[in-house]
């Protein structure tokens, strides 16, 4: 799966080359593709956003420069994702259906957000993690790569993605391993009287 995502702070994605998708990127199953927003900045200050029209708190992205920097990854293939609080807050259902994706384009905002009249063109998936704000949406692209990568073929062992199902998703078992006596706390005799 490819995965681009655009933001204005790529050095946040560092925690993602890490453990279990950072293996599977190393591996070339995921390909993330980090794009800096503000290389399509034409200013020469680099400058990205400016004060909203009508007034108002804050600095709003300016829609050419992520119109462009969209350009330079859009295939027809692509599915886009808009990371906002506005969006249909993400689920285990939807993480399996974009699991089955081959392309994904993630969009990052920041500051207050960005001109609606990119959104309205690029008309991507609007997707929140969750009912409350954060100061942007590298965190929730981080979420749902992570959340989205275990279903990727090959990133977890058969295992572990069929004994999921077996346990409805989302409801695991507690888990022991050894020592079997910790703290005066025993795992369970069901557990110890058969053989690991
Ligand atoms: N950007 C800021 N807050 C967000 C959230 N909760 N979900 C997705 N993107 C966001």
């Amino acid at each position: 799966m490819k995965i681009d995502v655009l933001t204005l702070f790529p050095e946040m994605f560092e925690p993602i080359k890490q453990s279990i998708v950072g293996k599977a990127t190393e591996k070339n199953i995921i390909d993330i593709n980090l794009i800096n927003i503000r290389d399509f900045s034409k200013d020469k200050h680099k400058k990205v956003d400016d004060t909203p029209y009508g007034g108002g708190a804050g600095m709003v992205i300016r829609p050419d420069v992520v119109y462009d920097a969209f350009k330079s990854v859009e295939k027809p293939n692509a599915k886009t994702i808009y990371l906002t609080p506005q969006g249909k807050t993400l689920n285990q259902n939807k993480v399996k259906e974009l699991s089955k994706e081959e392309h994904l384009i993630l969009i990052c905002g920041h500051y207050e957000g960005i001109d609606q009249r990119v959104i309205e063109e690029i008309n991507p998936e609007e997707i929140s993690i969750g009912d409350y704000v954060l100061t942007g949406g590298e965190l929730p692209a981080m979420v749902l790569i992570d959340s989205v990568s275990r279903y990727v073929d090959g990133v977890l062992n058969d295992e572990s993605v069929k004994e999921e199902t077996f346990t409805n998703n989302l409801l695991e078992y507690p888990q022991y391993t050894r020592p079997e006596i910790f703290l005066n706390r025993k795992v369970p005799e069901v557990l110890t009287s058969r053989k690991p």
